[in-house]
Parts: structure tokens; sequence; C-alpha cells
């Protein structure tokens, strides 16, 4: 079980570091920061529950408050269709916008409902299993 739920949340963290370089539109720069930014208050998580960090409620719940603001703003960043060679994303985003939008707020809504529920360690897996269900489920359809 646990596997599977770190596995979620490598697959949503994917390859930022290597993303990001390099990048020429603006618009598309910022798309990329917000999406950056809840990987890393993933990774704090992650690390927590991974034992690499100690164990810390106010922040993990700091992390979950970052992902939730952070997740409100998918939908206008990537209303407007902009393109860069190194984008990650993917034009069915442009073809598919409800559905899009859609997956950004559940993103949102899942980061909201669980902050202030993290009082433990072992709360942290299932969070982020439930949260990188939501990264992936959008990255799955609209992320190379
Ligand atoms: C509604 C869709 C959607 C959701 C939800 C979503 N992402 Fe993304 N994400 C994208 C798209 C599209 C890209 C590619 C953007 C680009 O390259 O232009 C991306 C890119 C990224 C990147 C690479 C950024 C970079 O520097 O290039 C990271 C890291 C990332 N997402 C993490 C996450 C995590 C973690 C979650 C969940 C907590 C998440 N995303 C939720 C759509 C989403």
């Amino acid at each position: 079980m646990k596997k599977t739920v770190f596995a979620v949340a490598l697959v949503a963290l994917g390859t930022a570091a290597l993303a990001h370089g390099g990048v020429k539109n603006k618009d598309v720069m910022a798309r990329m920061e917000v999406m950056k930014t809840i990987g890393d208050q993933m990774k704090i998580i992650g690390a927590m529950a991974k034992g690499e960090a100690a164990f810390d409620a106010s922040a993990a719940n700091d992390a979950l408050t970052e992902i939730a603001a952070q997740s409100a703003q998918i939908g206008s960043l990537f209303e407007t269709r902009a393109d860069d060679p190194k984008s990650e994303a993917l034009p069915a985003i442009w073809k598919d916008w409800e559905d899009f939008a859609h997956l950004a707020s559940a993103a949102e809504t899942t980061a909201e409902g669980l902050i202030g529920t993290v009082s433990a360690q072992a709360g942290l897996g299932p969070a982020l299993g439930q949260l990188g269900g939501t990264c992936k489920a959008c990255h799955s359809k609209y992320r190379k």
C-alpha cells in the first residue's frame, strides 16, 4: 500500500528540474512555476511521510494550504493557450478545456479538504495518495 502511494506521488513529480530550463514564453514559465511550487510542497510532505524529515503537523498543513492556493491558479494560468518548445502541456487542454478545468478544481478541493486533517505521521501517506491521484488524473491526459 505504502509503495503504491509513493509511486503515485513520484509519478506526479515527474522530471520537473529538467523540464523547467530554457523556457522563453513567460505565460508558460508562470504555469510551470506554479506546478513546481506544488511539486515542492509534495516533496515536503513526502519527506516527512518517508521519515526523512521529522513529522511536523503545522508544516504539513502549511504545505497543504500552499497546494490548495497554488492549485486555485491552475485554471486561470492555463486558460489562454501559450506554447513553448520546452512545454510539456498537450494541446488537448484547450480542446477539452472543461474537463481540464474540472481536474484543476478537483486538485484544489482535495488539498483544501485535507488542510488541518493531518495530525500524525501515519496520516501523510493517505493524504499524499489522495493528492497524487489528482495530479496523476490530469498529467496522464494533459502532460507529455
Ligand atoms: C488540471 C491539470 C493538472 C493538475 C491537477 C496538476 N498538474 Fe502538474 N502539470 C500540468 C500540466 C499541463 C503540466 C505541463 C505544463 C507545461 O509544461 O507547460 C504540469 C507540470 C507539472 C510539473 C513540472 C513543472 C515544470 O517545472 O516544468 C510538476 C512538478 C507538476 N506538474 C506537479 C504537479 C503536482 C505535484 C500536482 C498535484 C498535487 C499537479 N502537478 C497537478 C497539469 C496539472
